[in-house]
């Protein structure tokens, strides 16, 4: 079995900024500016899902920011032909693949990688061979974890949805399936990433998870920067999980 990542990371999705670009049309606020702030303030990638409806994030988004990060980028993307297209064209040095449902909010449940395994495992070479990482985003369930591993995935992101929304009892049994799973997907070889529904207060326990190498984290993030700006959203969270992570 592998080490233990020592220290965790922060990925931070800027799709929310070009939610508010795109309700009006205009050519403002830019995700890349505001990416290359919380660059500067901490963050340890980028991250951008370019959904088929392109309802924020645009495909000149992505190669801008592929040119212009100084971290990396994590491009989030739906298991299809014309994604895999862009991504090999683009070359980010992470891809996080997920589900897609045009009507859904956000995305909102995990894939099935134990049902499309044979697809994902084409996906996964076809960007590997380009030296491109991939995750499978997916819920912490032992079948999905195993079928992720055995797809050739050599990272997953454990979707903490359930743990997000759940309230008491229920939510900590969610921690516990994200604890279990983190467990079972690092003992399976695979790089453990989280995230989803992630804000300030429910972050700490996932962070302290010791087998989690990287959190995504996204609307927390903007709706905070909205108050007190980019550099400081991003500075509060990487000292939260900073602070999760040394206590644990
Ligand atoms: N990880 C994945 C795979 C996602 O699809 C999203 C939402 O785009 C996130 C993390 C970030 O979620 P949130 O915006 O709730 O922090």
């Amino acid at each position: 079995m592998s080490a233990l990542p020592g220290k965790i990371l922060l990925g931070v999705n800027v799709d929310h900024v070009a939610t508010i670009r795109q309700a009006r049309g205009t050519d403002y606020p830019d995700p890349v500016e505001m990416a290359l702030q919380a660059e500067d303030a901490g963050a340890d990638g980028i991250t951008m899902h370019l959904r088929e409806d392109r309802r924020h994030v645009v495909e000149s988004d992505i190669e801008r920011m592929a040119r212009a990060t100084r971290t990396k980028l994590n491009m989030e993307m739906a298991a299809t032909d014309e994604m895999r297209d862009i991504a090999l064209r683009v070359a980010p040095a992470d891809v996080c693949v997920v589900p897609e449902r045009r009507a859904e909010l956000t995305t909102e449940g995990g894939l099935d990688a134990v049902a499309q395994r044979g697809r994902l495992a084409e996906l996964i070479a076809a960007l590997g061979g380009a030296g491109i990482r991939v995750a499978l985003f997916i819920d912490p369930q032992p079948a999905q974890i195993e079928a992720s591993a055995r797809a050739g995935a050599p990272a997953v992101e454990l979707h903490t949805g359930g743990y997000a929304g759940a309230r008491g009892g229920a939510q900590r049994a969610e921690l516990e399936a994200v604890a279990d799973g983190a467990r079972r997907a690092h003992e399976c070889g695979l790089l453990v990433n989280a995230g989803h529904g992630l804000h300030y207060e429910n972050t700490a326990a996932i962070a302290a998870l010791p087998q989690i190498n990287e959190l995504n984290i996204g609307h927390a993030i903007v709706a905070r920067a909205i108050a007190v700006g980019f550099p400081r959203a991003v500075g509060e969270m990487k000292k939260l999980m900073a602070a999760a992570r040394a206590t644990r």
